[in-house]
């Protein structure tokens, strides 16, 4: 497996860049929290969990698409190599990685992901399932360690797939850069193809994120109890409220805990002392919703074709942006 997140720089203060960056989030006003703390062990689960409640229409909706879309994605793109950012259980990829394997041109997958634990368990189903295929784990996040792909042989046209409406969860300016450091690592004639959730109305957009048996709630207080635990934090989860709502100006559903009194915490591991008012709040996940077309915009922008494939289900909730490298 292609490096690990241990070698990331320890800095003067003794703390390496992943708590560097959780600690000047929670720091930092608004308060937020990176998408990363969402996706220990438990967190994975509960979101598997919440992609399972009637509430939650997307990863239904995104794997009809690929489901009905994945031959001709094969035909079109010709990819050798496939990598998947974030891939977690490799789940949805599997009914892509069948038309590729199909259409005989594959020949190696790649899959990139935080947690080493979730990626030998998708490389080993995948293995299985498709012996012909090299399968090539690389441990990393895909906001830091693109870079890290350029270690792996990769043979042919690439695609990289981002799926699942994780797009969502950047910020503006995090997502402009996300995009920049993805053209950059890929060579013209590469693909991309990107899962997003497209604006709908606001009754529908909420219930998927405060759903009736509680498991968004849940997924959202475990980030916070995945950082007591890691740094050796008191953070009062139970005192906090779950405040989702709709942005309408941002087209984005903001995720927030709300300190419902004073409250005071010390996350010893990031010798990290925080004082919360009442009613203070931290946010712990945004997920954007767009129009295909502005996918295809930011992606034309850092060198993408503005030529790109739009695809989507039958009641156009979701959709999925196949552009190539110019
Ligand atoms: C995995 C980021 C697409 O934003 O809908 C689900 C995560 N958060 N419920 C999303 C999530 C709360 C999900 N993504």
């Amino acid at each position: 497996m292609t490096n690990d997140t241990t070698n990331d720089r320890t800095n003067s203060d003794g703390l390496d860049d992943t708590g560097r960056e959780l600690r000047d989030a929670l720091t930092r006003l608004p308060r937020t929290l990176p998408p990363r703390w969402l996706y220990d062990d438990r967190g994975s689960e509960l979101f598997s969990a919440i992609t399972g409640v009637p509430e939650y229409y997307q990863t239904e909706a995104e794997r009809s698409i690929l489901a009905d879309h994945s031959a001709m994605i094969a035909e079109l793109t010709e990819a050798r190599t496939v990598i998947e950012l974030g891939s977690g259980t490799s789940d949805k990829t599997r009914t892509l990685l069948d038309a590729f394997v199909a259409h005989g041109v594959i020949a190696r997958f790649v899959p990139l992901d935080v947690s080493a634990a979730t990626l030998h368990e998708a490389a080993e189903m995948l293995i299985e399932r498709h012996p012909e295929i090299q399968v090539e784990p690389v441990v990393g996040d895909f906001t830091r360690h693109l870079q890290r792909l350029s270690d792996v042989p990769s043979p042919g046209e690439r695609l990289v797939l981002f799926l699942g409406g994780t797009i969502g969860n950047f910020y503006v300016e995090e997502r402009r850069a996300f995009l920049g450091a993805l053209a950059d690592v890929l060579a013209p004639g590469d693909w991309v193809l990107i899962g997003l959730d497209q604006v709908k109305p606001i009754d529908r957009l909420i219930a998927a994120y405060d759903d009736d048996q509680g498991l968004t709630e849940m997924f959202i207080r475990n980030a916070l109890e995945h950082v007591n635990r890691e740094y050796d934090g008191d953070l009062d989860v139970g005192n906090f409220a779950y405040v989702p709502f709709w942005d309408g100006r941002q087209h984005r559903i903001d995720m927030r805990l709300r300190a419902s009194e004073p409250m005071s915490a010390r996350l010893e591991g990031l010798d990290l002392d925080l004082e919360l008012a009442a009613g203070e709040e931290i946010r712990v996940e945004i997920s954007s919703k767009f129009s295909p077309s502005q996918i295809v915009e930011e992606l034309a922008h850092v060198g993408f074709g503005a030529d790109a494939q739009v695809f989507t289900d039958a009641a156009d909730e979701f959709a999925v942006v196949l552009a190539r490298r110019i």
